[in-house]
């Protein structure tokens, strides 16, 4: 068997057409995961059911044949893992039991503790490695250190991660000690993805966008490089995909510097800018706007195919900028899809 699309473009092989995936591809946009999900109860029911989780992953791979499939679960599972309470309310998102203190943080729980929660997840990338077809890559993933500590400290998602950067200034070495504790249990995390089959693992960053300077060096770019070169030392061949959404400048260079294969562009900046700046670096993921799943249409093709030939002089996975909404038509998946195979 030829070896499978990603991971030939992680490698930086240049390919005719690029290999596809979504972020969020098993979500609420699709009736049958609403479906599973109703049937779990609710969303982490659903996170920790291997048979329902694997279930919803496997949906858009039957549905649209993406050379990927991403792990179902969510970047805040860990928390809980680590002993802190997390629920989501309807409709708006996620709560947490927060984390301001020292003794707050010295009252979580070791990082050897977590895979007494996250073992499900692990039982569901077994299941996938074994039932996903031959030619779809399994990719595993979980939260940057950085913005798993913005839910943990704030309790919830925020606009400016002020309470995050609140800690940051007022306690740093509890602050620091946070970021350790979820580095470390984040090597576990993942190295016991890949031990259960993930092929590939995915850093989602989401707010790495909002440190600037030497915090961005400290908290997005050190943490990842630490992870990746721990994974890669336990798990030689690896291929890492780093997500620092929304870094701009960041950009460049982050895969030298933290030993990423591939970095996930998102759309706040342009495909020619990434492709001149970024994709000398190695291979690139991204970097549609996931409005167009929306709104469709001319407009959805035109930039379907901008974001291909800005990327065609070199390694690239064509995906979404960002996550699918729940108010995207499936159609519209199908066009961008049937846009890039046919480009
Ligand atoms: O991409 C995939 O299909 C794999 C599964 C996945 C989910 N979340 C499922 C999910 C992945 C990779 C994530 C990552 C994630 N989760 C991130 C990083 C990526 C990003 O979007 O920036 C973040 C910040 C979270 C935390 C989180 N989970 C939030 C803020 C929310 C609520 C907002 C929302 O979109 O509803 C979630 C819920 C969540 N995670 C859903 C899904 C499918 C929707 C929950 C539902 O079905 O009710």
């Amino acid at each position: 068997m030829t070896e499978k699309l990603i991971l030939r473009a992680l490698k930086g092989e240049v390919l005719p057409t690029p290999p596809i995936w979504m972020m969020r591809q098993a979500g609420r946009y699709l009736p049958e995961y609403r479906a599973t999900r109703a049937q779990a109860g609710d969303f982490l029911k659903l996170c920790y059911n291997p048979e329902l989780a694997a279930e919803v992953t496997l949906q858009p791979i039957r549905r649209y044949g993406f050379d990927a499939a991403i792990l179902f679960a969510d970047i805040l599972l860990i928390c809980q893992a680590l002993g802190a309470d997390l629920w989501f309310e309807t409709g708006e998102g996620p709560r947490l039991s927060t984390i301001t203190t020292r003794a707050e943080l010295d009252a979580l729980k070791p990082v050897h503790a977590i895979h007494d929660t996250l073992s499900p997840v692990y039982e569901t990338v077994r299941r996938l490695s074994r039932d996903l077809p031959r030619e779809t890559t399994l990719i595993g993933f979980a939260g940057a250190p950085w913005t798993v500590a913005t839910y943990m400290i704030a309790g919830r998602g925020t606009k400016d991660q002020g309470p995050a950067h609140a800690l940051k200034a007022a306690d740093r070495a509890t602050f620091a000690a946070l970021i350790d504790l979820i580095t470390e249990a984040t090597i576990e995390y993942l190295s016991e993805q890949v031990k259960a089959g993930a092929e590939v693992v995915k850093l989602f960053d989401s707010w790495a966008g909002s440190l600037h300077g030497e915090d961005f060096t400290e908290f997005a770019l050190k943490p990842a490089a630490r992870i990746i070169a721990e994974l890669k030392a336990r798990h030689p061949g690896l291929p890492i995909i780093a997500f620092p959404r929304e870094a701009g400048p960041g950009y460049v260079g982050f895969a030298a510097a933290t030993g990423a294969d591939c970095v996930a562009i998102d759309n706040s900046v342009s495909p020619e800018w990434a492709a001149e700046h970024v994709q000398p670096g190695g291979c690139v993921q991204g970097n549609l706007a996931s409005s167009h799943m929306v709104t469709g249409g001319d407009a959805l093709v035109a930039e379907t195919l901008r974001v291909v030939n800005a990327f065609r002089k070199g390694p690239h996975i064509f995906n979404l900028g960002h996550g699918i909404t729940p108010d995207a038509d499936p159609e519209n998946v199908r066009l961008m899809i049937d846009t890039v195979r046919g480009a």
